[in-house]
């Protein structure tokens, strides 16, 4: 017998200036939901919003608050630009930190280039929605979700109360 695969809900917000004055053609939201659908989320949402911390906090605080998404994805705003505020605004909204999914993507994303450890990227939960910063070129975002994918699965199971414990070996 074949067991069906949940499909979580999920939101893409990109954090860039240009983007959302049309002056930049957004390839890194795109990339994130070509690389998600076929693992079992289905984009509920997807928005190019300016490097602003405010809009950044209440774009998050909403899409969780009005359970639209179990995992919102961001990408962009990571950096050490003056404007790059996003992992300031993910911490600002989340209740709970979640420092082992950055942390993850930055070991790995460092085997990759060096220049990994350039994103601040952070992590965290708000309710029952999982936020996730990348960095905001698509190849960056390519390599850190194929690394942070697969667990990602068994940590929104637990976090929707569909899975209680990690099994013990
Ligand atoms: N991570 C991976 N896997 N691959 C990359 O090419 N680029 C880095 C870093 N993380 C990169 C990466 C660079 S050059 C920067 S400046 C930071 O992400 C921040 O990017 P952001 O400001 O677009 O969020």
């Amino acid at each position: 017998m074949s067991e069906e695969r949940r499909i979580f809900k999920a939101a893409i917000l990109t954090a860039s200036d240009k983007g959302s004055r049309g002056e930049r053609v957004d390839l890194s939201g795109p990339a994130i939901q070509e690389m998600i659908e076929p693992e079992g989320y289905t984009v509920t949402e997807y928005k190019i919003v300016p490097d602003d911390q405010e809009t950044l906090e209440s774009e998050m605080k909403r899409i969780a608050d009005e359970g639209i998404a179990d995992i919102i994805f961001t990408t962009g705003g990571t950096g050490f630009s003056m404007r790059d505020v996003t992992p300031e605004a993910t911490i600002a909204v989340s209740d709970r930190l979640v420092p082992g999914i950055p942390e993850a993507m930055r070991a790995y994303s460092m085997t990759i280039t060096n220049k990994a450890m350039l994103s601040r990227a952070a992590a965290g939960i708000r309710k029952q929605t999982l936020i996730v910063n990348m960095p905001g070129s698509p190849k960056a975002v390519k390599e850190s979700l194929e690394f942070i994918l697969p667990p990602l699965r068994h940590g929104l199971e637990i976090l929707l109360g569909e899975a209680s414990e990690c099994a013990r070996k």
